[in-house]
Order: structure tokens, then C-alpha cells, then sequence
């Protein structure tokens, strides 16, 4: 769904720090930037993402998992907090919780999420450390669809960064969060430019 400025309203998921979401406020700062982030909705009230948001004059909302009887109840309140918004595109950028299926009823078609590793490699919540452990030479970042898998939708866009003598989960985090912020901004732009189509598992951009 588009606003009044013509632009698709983007609503981005955070839990963290929110150096993604930055990137992505950037880039719409860009007044031929084909989006436009229309709320930010977070699961914590103490995540940084939540003042990146203020600061550019975004509107929040925090779904606390603490606020809701159950697991299902939160569920739903996530996906009616995102609705308030109409978004056209959903972004989970550092988002740490798994969405059930009364949100994937309502967002699963249109919603993202980025990952540091190169996917169906080091899913979850350590992809980094467990790259890491594994002793690869090269990882990466994934943008992918969401489904109710952890990280399991299928692959929107990938991009190779190169494990480095003496790296720490840190450092490479670092250095795989910079590539990570390119290739989420080039995503989001090019899906709310141009479209996409899942056949297969195959997702075509435009
Ligand atoms: C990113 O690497 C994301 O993929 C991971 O957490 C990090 C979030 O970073 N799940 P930030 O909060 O956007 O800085």
C-alpha cells in the first residue's frame, strides 16, 4: 500500500540497536527513494531502534511479549501493530523473536528478514559465532521472505563476506553487519519498486 507521497510504506521490526533500520532511514531520505519508513515496532521498549526511529520523526510501537497472556495473544498483537501502519513491505532488521500464524496469516507474504550468515547455513540466533565455530573461510548475509521456519523462507538476496586470520565474533559481526546494511537498502528498494514473485522457492525481483 502506498501513501500519500506515492512512496510504499515500509514498517521495520527491531530489537536491538537498530544500525539497519539507520541505514534504511537513510537511504529514504533520498526523495527519489521508492519508499518511506511509516512506523517502526519493536518487542523491546529499551531498543535503540525505537530512538532512531523518534529522532527521524518515524512513529513506534513496542508489542512486549510481557504485556500479553500468551504466546498467540502477542502474536496478534504484533501483526495489529504492524496494520496500523498499512504496509506494503515488512522488514525484521535485528528482530530476535520467532512470528506464529496469526501474524503470518496477515504479513507472511510481505515480510523479511535479514540474517548474518549465508543461509540454509547457521540459522538462528548465533550465525555469526557458529560460522565461527565451524571454521568456514567465507560467510555472509541473507535477506529472506519469512515463513514459520527459523530462517527457512526462501532466499531473496545473498552476499559473500571473507572470514579474516584473527577474526572474533565482533569483528566479523562488524564487518558482515556493513554488507548487510548495502544489500538490505538495495532490497527493499528494489521490492518496493518493482514487485516480486516467489515460484519455487525462487523469488524474482521486478
Ligand atoms: C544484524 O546482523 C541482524 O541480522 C542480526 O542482528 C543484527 C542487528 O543489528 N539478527 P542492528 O541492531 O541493526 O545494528
Amino acid at each position: 500500500m502506498e501513501g500519500s507521497s506515492g512512496r510504499a510504506r515500509v514498517v521495520v521490526l527491531v530489537s536491538g540497536t537498530g544500525t539497519l533500520l539507520q541505514a534504511l532511514l537513510d537511504a529514504a531520505k533520498d526523495l527519489a527513494a521508492p519508499y518511506r519508513i511509516a512506523g517502526v515496532v519493536s518487542d523491546r521498549a529499551e531498543a535503540g531502534g525505537l530512538e532512531r526511529a523518534r529522532a527521524a520523526g518515524v512513529p513506534t510501537a513496542v508489542v512486549a511479549p510481557g504485556d500479553f497472556p500468551d504466546r498467540a495473544a502477542w502474536d496478534a498483537g504484533v501483526a495489529k501493530a504492524v496494520g496500523v501502519f498499512r504496509p506494503r513491505l515488512i522488514v525484521l532488521a535485528g528482530f530476535m523473536r520467532l512470528l506464529g500464524a496469526a501474524y503470518l496469516a496477515a504479513f507472511g507474504d510481505c515480510t523479511i528478514n535479514t540474517h548474518p550468515a549465508l543461509l540454509p547455513s547457521f540459522p538462528g540466533a548465533h550465525g555469526v559465532r557458529d560460522a565461527l565455530a565451524h571454521g568456514v573461510t567465507v560467510t555472509g548475509a541473507s535477506v529472506i521472505l519469512v515463513d514459520e521456519g527459523t530462517d527457512t523462507g526462501p532466499i531473496v538476496a545473498q552476499r559473500a563476506v571473507e572470514v579474516l586470520e584473527g577474526d572474533d565474533e565482533a569483528s566479523l559481526h562488524e564487518r558482515i553487519k556493513v554488507v548487510e546494511r548495502e544489500l538490505l537498502v538495495e532490497v527493499v528498494t528494489r521490492m518496493t519498486a518493482h514487485g516480486w514473485q516467489v515460484r519455487d522457492r525462487r523469488v524474482r525481483l521486478g
